[in-house]
């Protein structure tokens, strides 16, 4: 049996997950609406899981599966016998049918990808409320098998041409069944009919940060007691609320280390001490490791070596500074759900290692320590909704994502303290630029590299031989995927013109239009 993320006194909604790619969606669209709800795996859903968690509904998500696979992955019975409203998304639609005597087949001619329209039946359901405002629906479908009998008690309340059973409920048990996925942004009302599920299993919307917080509080002192925490304060946007929210629960019983590894961008070291030392009150050391850290890397150029470098001076670092609190016994982490959540995996075997990313997760088994984290039941944008109610301004609740190496991985080639320099000119007045034009909060992340390579150009009258840099901005969702930023000619035009006419040291600029995949968002 699983562990829930943390026991809470909110009314629970069970995500039981069968793979899809887009289970964590729907798991997002209900915490929009303020309703506590966790993702498990169908494999660790049992009877004993059920009784535990006492969901107040269910939902069954989609997934590659076919039901007529062997050990097709199905719900334990028991839920379908608990009296509690269950939606049945896709696969989560077939087996629900299958299990409760109703009859899937194969997909044929009746496959469908992709954009589909359903049309209503006579009969209105109240899912479906604020639904077919014309007189189809448009939604996302992606299925092979389909629904070709429905089981006794459902009755059929919407159809796509290829799924004579797109949308079905038993109304007298709560019971609703549909072939597409409404958590995806190609389903328009998607939200609309999760909003109505979730009226209709009775939940008072009472998933809020604000309560959140006086929780979390109170749940770090219960487990904190009279001891020591530290942190790794990285000065992004999760060490820095996983901080402020420890520090609300315990105090000065926290002390943060903030690591400068000399790879950090223009004045970052200072605007990060200052404000939680200074403004926040927080215990703060600030480890002025520079000298290591660029000495260590020194001549090396592979970009998994620096990082390797990074990631074990910064845990020897650490570790360092973390001894000299007396009587420390607890780490606080950031961690976040999409972290926590077990992800069903139907082929097995590793994925490959594209990078090795830097992390602090090493550091507890070897400190001995125990872990707080406060931020473990939390999605993204929870965490900023939380930093907001915590008092953090909004400009470090909003900065785009810094990774640990920091400028090391945007410096391809050999690090040198020149080429540092120019880059986090360079970078300051790249990012001027977008805050200027409004388009900061419209980019996921956005940075300079600078390229191992100088090239000739003319300054007045005169020859330069300067460095080239390349311009990276790009949209994404989490950072898995992500698409380059389709700047205006102009904007572009005026940034290069800056960076050349600013920063002594540049005398081209490129714009990196690579998304990813085939490209990663960093360089290294
Ligand atoms: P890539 O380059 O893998 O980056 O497409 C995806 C996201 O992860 C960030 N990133 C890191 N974050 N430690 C981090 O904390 C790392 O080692 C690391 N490497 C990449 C990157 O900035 C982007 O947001």
């Amino acid at each position: 049996m699983t562990q829930t993320a943390a026991p809470t006194d909110h009314d629970r909604l069970l995500i039981i997950d069968f793979g899809s790619q887009v289970t964590q969606l729907i798991a997002r669209r209900l915490r929009e609406l303020s309703v506590y709800c966790e993702i498990h795996p169908f494999n660790t859903v049992d009877e004993a899981f059920l009784a535990d968690f006492a969901p107040k509904a269910v939902i069954l998500s989609g997934g590659p599966a076919s039901v007529f696979a062997e050990g097709a992955p199905r719900p334990p019975a028991k839920v379908f016998e608990m009296d509690v409203p269950i939606l049945g998304i896709c696969y989560g639609q077939q087996v629900m049918m299958e299990m409760l005597g109703g009859k899937v087949e194969r997909g044929h001619n009746t496959a469908e990808f992709g954009r589909a329209y359903v049309t209503p039946a006579d009969e209105k359901l109240p899912l479906l409320e604020g639904w077919f405002a014309t007189e189809r629906e448009q939604v996302w479908m992606s299925h092979g098998d389909h629904v070709s009998q429905i089981a006794p008690g459902f009755a059929v309340y919407g159809t796509s041409p290829n799924a004579p059973f797109a949308i079905t409920a038993d109304t007298s048990r709560n019971f609703y069944a549909v072939q597409f996925h409404p958590e995806v942004h190609h389903t328009p009302n998607g939200p609309k009919l999760y909003e109505n599920f979730v009226r209709l299993a009775s939940f008072e919307g009472d998933w809020t940060m604000r309560a959140y917080r006086e929780e979390a509080v109170a749940a770090i002192r219960e487990q904190v007691g009279d001891k020591q925490v530290i942190c790794a304060l990285s000065g992004g946007v999760d060490s820095s609320v996983a901080a402020a929210l420890i520090h609300e629960a315990v105090g000065d019983q926290l002390t943060c280390v903030f690591v400068d590894h000399g790879l950090l961008r223009k004045n970052e070291a200072q605007e990060v001490v200052t404000m939680f030392r200074d403004h926040m009150n927080l215990k703060v050391i600030h480890a002025d490791e520079v000298e290591l850290f660029l000495g260590q890397l020194d001549g090396q150029s592979d970009p998994e070596t620096k990082r390797k470098i990074i990631g074990s001076l910064f845990i020897d670092v650490f570790q360092k500074y973390a001894d000299q609190i007396e009587g420390a016994e607890f780490l606080a982490q950031g961690t976040l759900y999409p972290d926590v959540i077990e992800s069903v995996s139907f082929s097995g075997g590793p994925s490959v290692t594209i990078k090795s990313h830097h992390n602090v997760g090493g550091l507890p088994e070897k400190m001995g320590l125990k872990l707080v984290e406060p931020l473990r039941e939390l999605f993204k944008d929870e965490v900023r909704a939380l930093g907001h109610e915590l008092g953090l301004p909004p400009s470090f609740i909003g900065r785009h994502p810094f990774p640990g190496p920091g400028l090391a991985i945007r410096c391809p080639g050999e690090i040198t303290r020149e080429k540092l320099d120019i880059l986090r000119e360079a970078d300051a007045v790249y990012i001027d630029q977008i805050r200027k034009h409004g388009l900061y909060d419209d980019i996921w992340q956005a940075y300079v590299a600078i390229l191992p390579v100088r090239t000739v150009g003319v300054m007045g009258d005169g020859r330069t031989y300067d460095f080239a840099c390349a311009l990276r901005a790009v949209t994404s969702v989490d950072g898995m995927t992500a698409d380059y930023y389709p700047f205006t000619h102009e904007f572009l035009g005026e940034t290069a013109t800056r960076i050349i006419n600013e920063v002594q040291g540049i005398n081209r600029v490129t714009y990196d239009i690579t998304s990813k995949p085939p490209g990663t968002i960093e360089w290294e």
